[in-house]
């Protein structure tokens, strides 16, 4: 049976060292932290300062995820402030097995690609053997508190099949309108790791909503 991870969405705290300490302890735990430029999405979210307070401070896993523009410039800030996964956008890139060699060749850093909705999944197939993470974005990037579009079920899905057939090493992550449902759907189509913003932080029961999240199906 595979292990799930959960990520919550740091975006969806108000205060965010504390409600990132809240769960530090967990088991099977990473922090996902949004990072947008106001040009590759249509909004702007944390800094360099915050991810190095965040790593600094707790010792979560840091899943980064880069919604901006020229990625090939700015990856190495984050992976120097903390960062242990970085994912950067198909979409940003004119050359991406050069920019996956740029991220690989830095020590002790993971790399994961990401698509937008009306990207098709295909367009991974042959970079998934570098890969050590694909992230299926379920709603536009660029905020939280969207609905789930399900056509990302079927990239999961395509995902799966591709990852085990061949015995790549690499983990499928889902990001965007993830709750109890949702976030069912997104398990059995075989996903690995499950973001969810809105619906955990600010919640009493956030520590009994990731359970519930992780618990396999
Ligand atoms: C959206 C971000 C997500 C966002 C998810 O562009 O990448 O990580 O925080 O928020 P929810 O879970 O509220 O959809
Ligand atoms: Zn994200």
């Amino acid at each position: 049976m595979r292990k799930l991870i959960v990520a919550p969405s740091l975006l969806a705290a108000k205060n965010i060292l504390e409600e990132s300490k809240q769960i530090e302890n967990l088991e099977n735990i990473w922090l996902h932290f949004d990072v947008m430029d106001g040009k590759f999405v249509p909004n702007t979210s944390f800094s360099l300062q915050d991810l190095d307070l965040i790593s600094k401070n707790t010792k979560l896993y840091l899943d980064v995820h880069l919604m901006i523009e020229n990625p090939e410039v700015h990856f190495s800030d984050y992976i120097n402030n903390g960062a242990d996964l970085v994912t950067i956008h198909y979409e940003a890139t004119n050359d991406l097995t050069a920019l996956i060699k740029m991220i690989k060749d830095k020590e002790g850093v993971k790399v994961g690609v990401s698509i937008k909705p009306k990207t098709d999944v295909e367009v991974l197939f042959p970079y998934l053997k570098d890969l050590d993470l694909v992230l299926v974005m379920s709603v536009e990037p660029g905020f939280g508190g969207q609905s789930f579009i399900p056509s990302a079920l079927d990239k999961i899905s395509k995902l799966r099949k591709q990852i085990d057939e061949n015995n790549y090493n690499c983990l499928i992550e889902v990001d965007g309108g993830i709750n109890k449902e949702t976030g069912e759907l997104c398990k059995k189509a075989g996903v690995d790791v499950l973001v969810a913003g809105s619906y955990l932080f600010g919640k009493k029961d956030i520590l009994d909503r990731i359970e519930d999240l992780k618990s396999s199906i």
